[in-house]
């Protein structure tokens, strides 16, 4: 019992034992057993990045342009014999999506897990999970078949995201093939290192990221079940493009026949300082530096025909083998910081609401499992055809350009 004692003083974190005296009994051992299940360690390297100027993150690393093919080139011929390919995995029970939904949407303004926000497309408005439903329905019907369809939520959101999939009668998609699993936390900690308590007692946490997704669904079973169904292929998806194509049978195609265990859809970027991850080649191997890292002067290179040399953009639009899906979830993958606001208890047990950044959030990123290969597929399709991304609630990437971009896509007026 005494242990969490012991813990806090010697990572100096003493601060919190002012928190467990404030709390009626259950909520204390509540309390404690949270904080005996941090990894402190860990904690404290995580601590160690906060402060890094983000574009140094690449610092040391060799940044290469990275190969990729253009979809719209591809020889008639070709993308006949490549979608064949393709098609026979789907049409043969063995392909998968996974969606991911654990992300809060703060930028968009959305109170409620993102799939939940209505967009106002024609015919008429529709939620992004029922967008994604629709699509995947879809291809069932082309197919003959029955794609399972697994939605990673976060602690945050995963009982308003099934409660919602429940109410709305999973809108039509056959219950017994989705499957929900939950991504996993990690502490935030202030600007001097320090854990935080939220309003309702408990350490603050928040998700760790959409790279967590490899290990959760590992340790939720949803590798296993995949594996019992006999799933080889994996498509995972962002929840927030409106017009995502989870089921391309050229990509797949593409990814067998260059005999690669992973792949992406990839746009050109709208212009240099797009807010994307853009592909490339770190120190020989397939990577995606992030928006937030990258330097000015790499964003803005260009080839000798001056095309951007970093101007494939990331569009989560992902594509694994099974068994890369099982390799990348052994890996511990680096984390990234985001400054960002967090509203605590001080320690008067009142609530401080920051208008500013005040402290360090850990995310790991789901491309940097591709960086675990010699080489991926890349194939680069058309914004107007794989990316309305909702991000923002007014301007770019908002739900006004994503509207536009569904009503065309479907052509609808
Ligand atoms: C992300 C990509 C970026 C890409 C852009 C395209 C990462 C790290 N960044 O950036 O490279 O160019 O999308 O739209 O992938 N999510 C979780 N759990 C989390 C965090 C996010 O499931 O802990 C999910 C979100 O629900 C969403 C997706 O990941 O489906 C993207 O997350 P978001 O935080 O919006 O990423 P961006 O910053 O837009």
């Amino acid at each position: 019992m005494k242990n969490y004692i012991e813990l806090l003083k010697k990572y100096n974190q003493e601060h919190i034992l002012k928190y467990v005296d404030m709390v009626d009994e259950k909520k204390k051992n509540d309390l404690i057993n949270q904080i005996e299940k941090i990894n402190f360690e860990e904690l404290n390297k995580l601590y160690e990045i906060s402060n890094r100027d983000n574009t140094k993150a690449i610092k040391g690393i060799i940044i290469e342009h990275i190969p990729f093919v253009d979809k719209y080139k591809l020889e008639k011929e070709r993308k006949e014999t490549l979608t064949k390919i393709g098609e026979d995995i789907i049409k043969n029970n063995k392909y998968a999506v996974v969606t991911m939904a654990g992300g809060q949407g703060t930028r968009l303004g959305h109170d409620g897990p993102k799939g939940t926000f209505k967009l106002d497309v024609l015919p008429k408005p529709k939620y992004l999970f029922e967008i994604l439903a629709e699509n995947l329905l879809r291809e069932n019907k082309k197919y003959g078949v029955v794609i399972p369809w697994y939605i990673m939520t976060s602690t945050e959101n995963n009982e308003k995201t099934v409660s919602f999939f429940e109410e709305h009668n999973y809108f039509g998609y056959p219950k017994e093939d989705i499957k929900f699993f939950k991504q996993g936390n990690l502490p935030l900690l202030s600007e001097d290192g320090k854990l935080l308590i939220d309003e309702n007692y408990n350490i603050k946490i928040a998700s760790d990221g959409n790279g967590s997704i490899y290990k959760s669904m590992k340790n939720e079973g949803i590798l296993s079940d995949m594996k019992k169904r006999g799933i080889e292929w994996i498509f995972i998806g962002a929840v927030d493009n409106a017009i995502l194509n989870m089921c391309d049978p050229i990509l797949l195609g593409l990814t067998i026949d260059e005999k690669n265990e992973v792949a992406s859809k990839s746009v050109v970027k709208a212009n240099p300082h797009e807010k994307v991850g853009v592909f490339c080649k770190k120190d020989s191997r397939p990577a995606v530096i992030e928006y937030t890292e990258l330097p000015d002067q790499l964003a803005e290179e260009t080839d000798e025909e001056g095309e951007l040399l970093y101007g494939e953009s990331h569009i989560m639009c992902n594509l694994y083998s099974l068994k890369a899906l099982e390799k990348i979830a052994e890996q511990n993958l680096p984390y990234h910081s985001a400054h960002k606001k967090a509203n605590y208890l001080d320690e008067n047990g009142k609530l401080v609401k920051s208008e500013v950044p005040n402290g360090y959030k850990y995310e790991a990123f789901i491309f940097d499992g591709f960086n675990y290969f010699d080489n991926m597929t890349i194939l680069r399709g058309r914004r107007e055809e794989d990316f309305a991304p909702i991000k923002n609630k007014e301007g770019v990437d908002s739900p006004e350009t994503a509207i536009k971009l569904y009503n065309e896509y479907w052509k609808l007026d």
